[in-house]
C-alpha cells in the first residue's frame, strides 16, 4: 500500500481501521447500505464534504467548469457532480475534469522538503477504470445523463493540462482545486489556468502554509504571490484554503 501522511494517532487509526471492518461486513442489506453511509462517516469527513459544498455553493453564478487538480480515489468528484444535480441539474456546461497520474507522486523537487516520496499516493492498479464507473453512476442519478460531463485526465498534469487547454481553448474555470500536494506540478497547472479564470474563480488549495508539503506554498507565491489576493478560510477545515479571482 502506498504512504499516505496522516496526523492521527495510533489510537485514532485503529478504531477507524475497525469502523472501516465494519463496513466492509456489514450486514445491512445492499439496497440500504448507501442510505447508512451516516452511520460509518467521521466528524473529520463529514467536515470535508461540508467544505467542498460551501465551495460549490461559491461558484452556482460563476460561469465554467470545474478542474481538480490532485483526484486520488476521486471522492471529490463525486462530490462535484452531486451538488450539480441538486443546485443547478440543467447546467450541461459545468463540466467537471480530474487530472492524475493515478500512479501516486512521479518525481518530487526539493521545494517539496523531506517527507514527500516518489510513488506516496498511488491507487490501485487501472483504478481510472473504476472511478469512471463510479462517475457514470453518479451522472444517471441527476437529469440530462446522456451528456458526457466529467473527464479524466491522466497523466503528469505539468504537460496533460498543457494538452487539454489545447483541445479545450474555449475553457473558463469557474473552481480550481489543487491537491497535488507537491510544487512542480502546482506549479505548472496554476501558470497554465490563470489566463482561463475569470472573476469570481475560486481557487482552492489543500496544503498552504502546511510544513509537510511546503511546495504548494512555493508555487502559489511564485506565481500569483501570497499577497495578491486575501488567502481565506473555512472552519470546517484547518488545512484547506482558498482565493477568490477579483
Ligand atoms: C493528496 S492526493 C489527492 C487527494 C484527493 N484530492 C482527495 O481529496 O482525496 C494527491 C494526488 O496528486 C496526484 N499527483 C501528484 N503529482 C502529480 C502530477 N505531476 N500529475 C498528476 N497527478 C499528480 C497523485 O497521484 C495523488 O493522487
Amino acid at each position: 500500500m502506498s504512504k499516505v501522511l496522516s496526523n492521527a494517532s495510533n489510537s485514532e487509526l485503529q478504531r477507524r481501521t475497525t469502523v472501516a471492518e465494519q463496513l466492509r461486513g456489514s450486514t445491512i442489506p445492499n439496497s440500504e447500505l448507501l442510505d447508512n453511509l451516516g452511520l460509518y462517516l467521521r466528524r473529520q469527513n463529514l467536515s470535508r464534504i461540508l467544505y467542498i459544498h460551501d465551495l460549490y455553493k461559491q461558484i452556482i453564478d460563476v460561469h465554467g467548469i470545474i478542474m481538480e487538480f490532485g483526484v486520488r480515489w476521486g471522492q471529490n468528484l463525486a462530490l462535484y457532480q452531486s451538488f450539480r444535480g441538486i443546485y443547478e441539474p440543467y447546467n450541461y456546461n459545468r463540466k467537471i475534469v480530474g487530472f492524475d497520474t493515478f500512479e501516486g507522486f512521479i518525481s518530487v523537487d526539493p521545494e517539496d522538503g523531506m517527507l514527500a516520496k516518489v510513488g506516496d499516493y498511488a491507487v490501485s492498479e487501472n483504478y481510472e477504470v473504476q472511478l469512471s464507473e463510479l462517475l457514470d453512476f453518479h451522472e444517471k442519478e441527476s437529469p440530462i445523463p446522456h451528456l458526457k460531463k466529467y473527464e479524466l485526465v491522466k497523466g503528469d498534469a505539468s504537460e496533460t493540462i498543457l494538452d487539454y487547454l489545447k483541445r479545450h481553448p474555449e475553457t473558463i474555470i469557474s473552481l480550481a482545486y489543487f491537491d497535488f500536494d507537491l510544487y512542480k506540478p502546482t506549479r505548472d497547472c496554476l501558470q497554465a489556468i490563470m489566463e482561463h479564470t475569470t472573476k469570481g474563480t475560486i481557487i482552492a488549495f489543500d496544503e498552504l502554509n502546511f510544513s509537510s508539503f511546503p511546495g504548494e506554498t512555493e508555487a502559489l507565491k511564485e506565481v500569483i504571490g501570497l499577497n495578491t489576493y486575501a488567502i481565506k478560510r473555512s472552519p470546517l477545515n484547518p488545512l484547506c484554503s482558498y482565493i477568490v479571482i477579483n
